[in-house]
């Protein structure tokens, strides 16, 4: 499946409400296969919950959500589909490396000590190898994180704020990464500069709607000469002109 799709991603009409607060109000957006999207918007815009909607996690209220043409609850979508949620949790009792093998099997990964010693290897996770991740630094979590969602060299890969905790080498190393992997990306970030560094598109995400979609390039020339992007991006997200 998939290759035949135009789409990795679709997202048709998706609005979820909690109690009263309508997180994300009829969202609309496709992203074609190998494309490279960043999820751009302040605190609470509802980029986690279009993440986690993308994942099959949570359910919209109405609307439709697919992943490589499926459903994304499918046993066919879930193994293709790459995940870091926000405030990645592995499990606490195991150590770094029994997460990744034990997240490896259950991704089938083929083999995976090979590919637990490579990411352990990228991460500089070495010296945690034996660490229980209930004893990390949040960096470090990040880290393990990061490559638990990656472990199965999925095909959509879908990224909630992936540089936060990282300290500045580190982000340098998961931006090369990122851009590096020729697949379907989804990145949230609330902050330009990530934005820019790991993609062409933005989909810029306010208050659950969709306030702009275009080209990081076509986005620059929004703004004034010598304007930052980012206050390009905050005159938008105000409805300043
Ligand atoms: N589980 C939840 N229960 C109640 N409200 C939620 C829940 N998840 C998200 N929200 C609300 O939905 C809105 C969007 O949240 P979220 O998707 O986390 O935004 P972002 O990731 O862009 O910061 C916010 O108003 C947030 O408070
Ligand atoms: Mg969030």
């Amino acid at each position: 499946m998939g290759e035949q799709e135009t789409w990795g991603i679709e997202v048709k009409g998706i609005s979820r409400k909690f109690g009263n607060t309508i997180a994300l109000k009829d969202l609309n957006f496709k992203i074609p296969w190998g494309e490279k999207f960043a999820l751009l918007g302040p605190n609470g815009a509802g980029k986690s919950t279009t993440l986690k909607l993308l994942t099959g996690l949570l359910k919209p209220n109405s609307g439709e959500v697919k992943i490589g043409g499926t459903d994304p609850s499918t046993e066919k979508a879930r193994s293709i589909m790459g995940y870091l949620p926000e405030d990645a949790t592995p499990y606490q009792m195991l150590s770094v490396r029994e997460n990744l093998e034990y997240i490896g099997a259950l991704r089938q990964v083929e083999n995976v000590k090979e590919a637990t010693d490579n990411l352990m290897d990228f991460f500089d996770l070495g010296e945690y190898e034996k660490a229980k991740v209930g004893k990390l630094s949040r960096g470090t979590t990040q880290k393990l994180a990061l490559a638990l969602s990656i472990i199965h060299k999925p095909k959509i890969l879908l990224l909630d704020e992936p540089l936060n905790y990282l300290d500045i080498p580190t982000q340098e190393k998961v931006i090369t990464l990122l851009n590096s992997l020729s697949i379907t990306s989804l990145v949230s970030t609330h902050i330009m500069s990530v934005a820019s560094r790991l993609t062409k598109n933005v989909i810029m995400l306010s208050r659950g709607v969709i306030l702009w979609e275009g080209s990081m390039d076509t986005l620059r020339k929004l703004g004034e000469t010598e304007e930052p992007i980012e206050s390009i991006v905050a005159r938008m997200m105000t409805g300043a002109r």
